[in-house]
Parts: structure tokens; sequence; C-alpha cells
């Protein structure tokens, strides 16, 4: 296996704990924020299906590379890159995949923070009964309130990078194995529990046809690019973060196996979601296109109408903030091993300085909320038209930089690695297995990616 190799930053205790702290990156905002008002600004169901079919056959493949790359490289993923295409004979230009990923998380934690600040702020106004028999209309200008303010956003944003980084300092071993382990079962139940309310809210039929009827007639090119782009975003996919996790992953350990149980549990979580949320929305005749402050509409009429509503709220939210902190940590977490290995940093120096471009950063997404709201730099291209720049980020982020590195991934995986490092490192033979997921690494994601670019750029048509 992998014993001439071993991560300076250590490794998890047991083939559990990555388990847990690769779902704690994969269960984040992109499942119960995203995920919902993105399909209602898809048109539902036919989105929905574009993104199963695309967790199925590039999302569990990539991820499957990923752990495996880590794993065989243990450090950075800039650094494993440069190990792993030296070994391979190939060009060190592999290291760039590292630092395009390290820029990427640092791009998305920027805005994912403003985000988890806004369900930081919604944990203290559970807390105080504001929601208390809200409306639609009332829930919604709190939401309002709190977005146009920038000062407050500012507030949030900065508690949050600032509990991100605290652990993120404090290593791989101590703080984040503990939190998933209660984290993951209790979100799980509480959203069971919203949807049980939703079932009773009397929509409940309505959401489900909505999110699980497909109509092909509502899904346009640039919602399969958005499905697809939402596989890699939900699943941690592109970046390096399943990679530096796989990396302090112990040796024997099916890659497999435990690749399609997060992708299960993941996609579990974002299914649960959207079907508390999208009864909610049609029993109160909200638009279900409504973006990104969707579940912060909808979700708090529920809790300001049922018995302990502010205490499942104020749960709710608390949970959210934490299923944001796993996957935060795991965004920042590529750039942090660099820096401690190539730059002789503490692990909290390095956090204090990723830390902190990341929080400086985040002040664009704040202020596309407020001031900035009116302005849209890509307004010539008719898809971006209404796009802030939170909006712009977020696309090129998620729908660009992460399939492309994904990409890149899964070539590196299939056409330039020597196939007899795959078949030791993936640890499951050479039998049908692997062959299944050499193939799809190496035609279909590949393809698939080309695909539904060219498909949006409008050069192919189908
Ligand atoms: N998967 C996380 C979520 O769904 C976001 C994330 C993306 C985390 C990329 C790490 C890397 O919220």
């Amino acid at each position: 296996m992998t014993q001439q190799r071993k991560s300076v930053h250590g490794s998890w205790s047991n083939r559990l704990a990555f388990v847990l702290a690769a779902t704690g990156s994969a269960v984040g905002l992109g499942n119960i924020w995203k995920f919902p008002y993105i399909a209602g600004e898809n048109g539902g169901g036919a989105f929905v299906l574009v993104y199963l079919v695309c967790i199925g056959l590039i999302g569990i493949p990539i991820m499957m590379a990923e752990v495996m790359l880590g794993r065989r490289g243990r450090q950075s993923p800039i650094n494993t890159m440069r190990t792993l295409a030296a070994e391979a004979n190939a060009h060190p230009a592999w290291r760039w995949l590292g630092w395009a990923g390290v820029i990427a998380g640092f791009l998305i934690l920027s805005y994912y923070s403003v985000i988890a600040g806004w369900a930081l702020a919604y944990v203290f106004r559970s807390m105080a009964g504001v929601f208390d028999g809200a409306t639609a209309d009332g829930v919604g200008s709190i939401f309002t309130q709190l977005t146009e303010d920038p000062e407050r956003l500012l507030a949030w944003h900065t508690i949050f990078m600032v509990m991100t980084m605290v652990v993120v300092a404090r290593g791989v071993k101590s703080g984040l194995e503990q939190a998933v382990r209660f984290l993951v079962p209790a979100l799980f139940v509480l959203l069971i529990m919203l949807d049980g309310y939703a079932m009773a809210s009397g929509a409940f039929q309505q959401g489900l046809d909505f999110l699980f009827t497909p109509d092909f007639s509502k899904i346009t090119a640039n919602g399969v690019l958005i499905a697809m782009g939402h596989s890699f975003f939900t699943l941690s996919l592109g970046m390096g973060a399943i990679m530096v996790y796989g990396s302090y992953l112990p040796d024997r350990t099916s890659v497999a196996r435990t690749s399609i149980i997060i992708a299960l549990l993941d996609t579990l979580v974002a299914l649960l979601a959207g079907m508390a949320i999208f009864p909610l929305v049609f029993s109160n005749g909200l638009e279900p296109g409504s973006g990104p402050g969707l579940i912060f509409q909808t979700l708090p009429i529920a809790f300001g109408h049922m018995t302990g509503g502010d205490l499942f709220g104020t749960l709710f939210f608390v949970l959210l903030v934490f299923a944001a902190w796993t996957s935060a940590i795991s965004l920042i977490e590529p750039a942090v091993a660099w820096l401690v290995e190539n730059k002789g940093m503490t692990r909290v120096h390095a956090s204090v300085y990723a830390g902190a471009a990341t929080w400086g950063m985040g002040l664009v997404t704040i202020l596309s909320f407020s001031h900035w709201s009116d302005f849209h730099p890509l307004s010539f291209i008719s898809i971006f038209e209404k796009y802030t720049v939170f909006d712009l980020l977020d696309y090129l982020t998620a729908n660009i930089m992460l399939p492309l590195g994904g990409l890149a991934i899964a070539i590196f995986s299939a056409w330039v690695m020597r196939r007899q490092d795959s078949v030791q490192e993936l640890d499951m033979g050479d039998g049908p297995a692997y062959r299944l997921w050499h193939f799809l690494v190496c035609y279909v994601t590949p393809v698939a990616v080309v695909v539904v670019f060219l498909n949006v750029t409008g050069i192919v048509e189908f």
C-alpha cells in the first residue's frame, strides 16, 4: 500500500472518523440551503433527476478518485499532485490542479461563511421567539432586514470565520471528529421531524410533485450545468477537500464503500430538506424560485406555527451552523496544509493567514446583498443578466471551477496514473468493480463535463 509515505499532519483515528469527517464536509449549506433554492429556480423534478444522475455517474467515481489520490500522496493537494505526477513521469504542471483547488476553496468559503452567518443570526432570532405566529410577509421582512444590513452580516461572518479557524488551527484529530459524531444523526432526526410537519401542512403532495415529477420542458442547458456543478459542490469534489481528507486516511480502508456511503447520506439530507421546504412554499403561496433566501423565508413559518417551534427552530439552525462549520473546515484545509508544508508555518499561523484573507474576500458577498445589490457586472450575457457579484462568485466556483477540477482529477487518475497504482490503491482487485470505476472516470466523466459545458455555450445542442 502506501507505507512509504506518511502525512506530517497526522491521521484519522479510524475509518469511522474519516467517514464522519468526509460526511461532515459533504453535508452542509449545499444540501439544506442551496439544493432547494436551485431546484426551485430550475423547475424542480427534471433538475433533481439530472442532479441524481450526476451524483451516481460522476460524483461517486470522482470521490473515489480524490480519496485515492490523497491517500497515495499524503500531502496537501498541491504537493500530492506534484508527487504523484513525478511518480507517473507526468508534467509537473499537474500541481496547478492543487492550486486551482486552493483558490476555489478560498472563494467558496468567502461566501459560504456569510450564508452560515445568516444561519447563526437565525439561531438567536428563533431563540427569542421572533418567528412566533409569523406570516410569510413577516418572515420575509425579518430576512431582508438582516441581509440588507452590511454591519450585521459582517459581525456574523466574522464570528463564523473565527469559529472555523479555531478548529482548523487545532488540527485533524481534536475537535472535528467529535463534532460530526453527534451532528449528522441529530440533523437527520430534525429534518425528519420537519418532513412530518410538512406532511401535515396540506401541500405535501404538491411539494413532492414539484420535486419528483420531471417536466423536461422546464430545464435549460444552463440548468443542466447547475445540476452538474451542484453534484460536485454538494459532495465537496473538484477542489481537493476530499483529497486532503483522504491524505489523513489510514491504509486498508475500502475507498469504494466509503465513497458510496458518503454520497448516499449527502443525497438523503438534500432530498429530506427539499421535502420539508416545498410543501411549505406551496401552502404559504411563496415562489419556489425566490432564490438564496428560500429556506430562511419558509422554514421559520413552520417553526412559528408548531408547538415547541422556538425550541425546534433554534435546534434546527444550530444544526445548520454545525453542518456549515464542518464543511467550512474542509474548504480551507488544503490551503492550511500547504502553508504548513511549504512555508514552515505552524497550524496556528497558517490558519490566521488563510482565515484573514478569506474573511476579507467575504466583504464582496456582504455588499452584494446591500450596496451592490443592483450591480450586475455581466448583465450583457443573457444568463447572467440579473447576477450580482455574489451570484457570479457562486456560479464561477460551483459550476465552472469544480467541474473543471473534477475533469482534471478524472483525467489524471484514469489516463496519467499507472493502472497498476490505481488498482493497488483502490484495493478492490482488478475485477468488474474496478473496471466500472475505470470506465466511468476514463470516459463518462470527461465526456459529460465537456458536453455540458459546450451545451451551455451553445456550441453543441441536445
Ligand atoms: N459540500 C459542502 C456543502 O454541500 C460545500 C463544500 C464544497 C465543501 C466544496 C467543501 C468543498 O455545503
